[in-house]
Order: C-alpha cells, then structure tokens, then sequence
C-alpha cells in the first residue's frame, strides 16, 4: 500500500468506548499520516448501530481533510469487503476482578466469522490488528478462518503494554519517554506477559547512549534494588496495568488503547526506522515459542511486514517467565480448539 492512495479501514465495535477514541484520530491522519485519505467502515452489532451513527456523524463535523468517507453497517461481509486495514476491537471488556482469558467463550465466537469475511473479501494486503480480547488467542481463532490471507497478516495489540512500560520507566528515571527504547513485551496479552528492560536502552539530550539497567541502578541504588524492582513493581505494575484501570475509571482503558492501536498499524506500514517495539505476531519458533502461536516479541518493521528483532540474548528468569506465558497461550489455544473455535 502507498502512503499517498486512500486506505480502507474496518473499524469492528466502532459504536464502543475504544472505537469512539480511535474512529477521530484514524480520521485526522494520525495512524497512516497526513496525506493518506482515509475510507472508514464502521461494523457493528445492531445494539451497537445507533452510537456508531452517532460517531459517523461527528466525524462528518470534524471536517477532516484526510477523511474520504465513512460507512456504518452490521454486515461483516460488507464491512470487510476490499479493506486494507481491520481494527479488531468489536468485543466484550472484563469487568472488576475477571481476567481475560475469562472472556473466551463470549468473544472468541466473534473472530471465527470476521476471519471468514475477511478471507472473504478483503483487499490483497489486508493487515489485521485483533484488539478485543483475550487478544492473542482471538486473533489466533481469526487467522484460522482466513486460509488465503497469509498468516502474518494476523496481530495482536501488546502495544498498549509496551507504552505502559516506557511510561513507568520514563516516571522512575525523570526522563522523557522518548529517550528510552528497546524495551520488549513478551508473550500473552495478559497477566503473565514478561516487560523485559534487558536489552533497554537510554539516550541523553547529548546523543549518549547508556544500558537501561545501568541507569536503573544508578537511580534505585543498585542492582540488587533494581531486580526487586522490577520483580515487585514495575513487572506487576504493567501487567495489572488494565486491571488498576478498571479498578479506578470503572471500565476497560479506552484512549490508551486507540492511542496504542495508531501506533501499532501506524509502525507496520510506515516501518519503525531502525528501533523497535513490540506486537503479538506469529510465531516463527524464535526464542523456543512454538510455532504458530500469535506472541509478542521485539519487532521492527520493514516494507510493511513485522520482523521479529533476532539475536537477542535471554536471561534465565526472563525466559522462565516466558515460558510461563507461552504455557497460557497454549491452555488458551487448547481451549478454543475444545470450543471448536479454531
Ligand atoms: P465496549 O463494550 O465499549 O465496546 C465494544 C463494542 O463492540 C460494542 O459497541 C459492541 O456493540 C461491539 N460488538 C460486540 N460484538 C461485536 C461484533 N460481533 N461485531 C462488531 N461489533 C461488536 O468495549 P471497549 O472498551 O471498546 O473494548 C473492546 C475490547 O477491547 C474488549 O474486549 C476489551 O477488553 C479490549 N481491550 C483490549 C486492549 C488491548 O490492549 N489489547 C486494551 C483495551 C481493551
Ligand atoms: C487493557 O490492558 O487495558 C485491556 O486489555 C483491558 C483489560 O481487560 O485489561
């Protein structure tokens, strides 16, 4: 896809509290620039219909010079047909004191016949961000019903995650968030994702570069202090870090989660210029996680595909707690297959 042609993107569960956060900054050229023009097409269930027309129509207001059109229907078929670009998002949120993965049966029925309707009919390049969760295995049970569509074109959104790292550590060092980079997420989308700081890296307002642990240590007084850091605070903090959210806004992040899905398809297409993030993509059996499986791994992105960052070497307890997440992601894949979901 060229930057300058107009683009067509699915919204799934655009009349929800994600899809009204996302739907403007899609429109105002945030997610694939400013000379891109933008088709939206919003799918919704009929419950769902009304505040999603809301939307279309101020949308409409906005005056958007990058939003070409707008469309807002219940009929997947249609919402998928040619798209370039599918926002999976249309899916329940966990309430106070679930986890996601308690949301299986009731959302992993929807990804099965989206993955169809894109097969379907989505343009040749369709690229596919699952946001509902539990993500992973949701966009797992997606890939499944899209024969056609290479696999990779499958995501799962662990950005979300990944901002929620750089941001914690950009607060505990008193440093821009932009002077951090190569912090990774591993895994599942869930409670027992790995942030890892290993390979992290702090660049000063003079171009100096620093390891991320040095400079943790330096600031917590050191490194026994940092590994009881990371172990007891910053670990849990960003892994419960939707649970905290519900726990005080009383519901399900919503602006973080657009801003994070604008990042996400926004660095797939226009590539991540030498640095890297993180996103669930399939597995390759890098890094011993079994192929097949959709993981989060460091990734960068060239000519519009997601490469997993190789190379890197794995600490003993990093890779135990990744092992941990993989086990989930397998129970979860188990589990759908027992649903006769995939
Ligand atoms: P919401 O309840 O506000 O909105 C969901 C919308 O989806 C509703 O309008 C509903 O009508 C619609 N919907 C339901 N089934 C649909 C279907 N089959 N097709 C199209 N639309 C459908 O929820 P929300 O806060 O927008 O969250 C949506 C999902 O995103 C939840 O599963 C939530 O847990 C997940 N989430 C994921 C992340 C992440 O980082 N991956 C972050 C935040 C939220
Ligand atoms: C999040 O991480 O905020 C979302 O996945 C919502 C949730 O259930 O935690």
């Amino acid at each position: 896809m060229s930057t300058q042609e107009s683009v067509t993107v699915t919204v799934t569960g655009a009349g929800g509290q994600i899809g009204y956060a996302l739907l403007f900054r899609i429109a105002s050229g945030a997610m694939f620039g400013p000379k891109t023009p933008v088709r939206l097409r919003l799918l919704e269930i009929p419950a769902g219909l009304k505040s999603a027309e809301g939307s279309a129509l101020e949308l409409q207001d906005c005056a958007f010079t990058t939003l070409d059109s707008v469309e807002v229907t219940d009929n997947a078929a249609h919402a998928f047909a040619g798209t370039n670009v599918a926002l999976l998002v249309g899916a329940r949120p966990r309430g106070p004191g679930m986890e996601r993965g308690d949301l299986m049966a009731a959302n992993g029925a929807i990804f099965g016949p989206q993955g169809s309707a894109i097969n379907a009919g989505a343009a040749d390049d369709v690229r596919v961000l699952v946001v509902g969760n539990p993500a992973n295995t949701n966009a797992l049970i997606a890939a499944a019903h899209a024969p056609d569509v290479p696999a990779e074109r499958f995501t799962a959104m662990t950005r979300l995650d990944h901002n929620r790292a750089l941001a914690q550590l950009a607060r505990t060092l008193d440093v821009p968030v932009a002077s951090i980079g190569n912090v990774i997420i591993w895994g599942n989308h869930s409670a027992t994702q790995v942030p890892d700081v290993s390979h992290g890296v702090l660049t000063a307002s003079d171009g100096t570069r620093r390891p991320l642990p040095d400079a943790l240590a330096e600031a917590l007084g050191g490194s026994a202090k940092v590994a009881a850091w990371l172990d007891e605070t910053f670990i849990p903090r960003v892994a419960k870090r939707g649970a905290e959210i519900i726990e005080v806004r009383g519901s399900s992040s919503a602006a973080s989660a657009a801003a994070a899905a604008v990042d996400h398809v926004h660095d797939w297409i226009l590539g991540t210029a030498g640095s890297w993030t993180s996103a669930a993509v399939l597995s390759d059996g890098s890094y011993g996680v079994p192929r097949g499986l959709i993981s989060s791994f460091p990734v960068h992105s060239r000519d519009g595909a997601w490469e997993i960052q190789q190379g890197l070497s794995v600490g003993a307890d990093v890779h135990a707690r990744i092992d941990r997440s993989i086990k989930e992601l397998e129970e979860e894949r188990d589990m759908v297959k027992s649903l006769g979901l995939i």
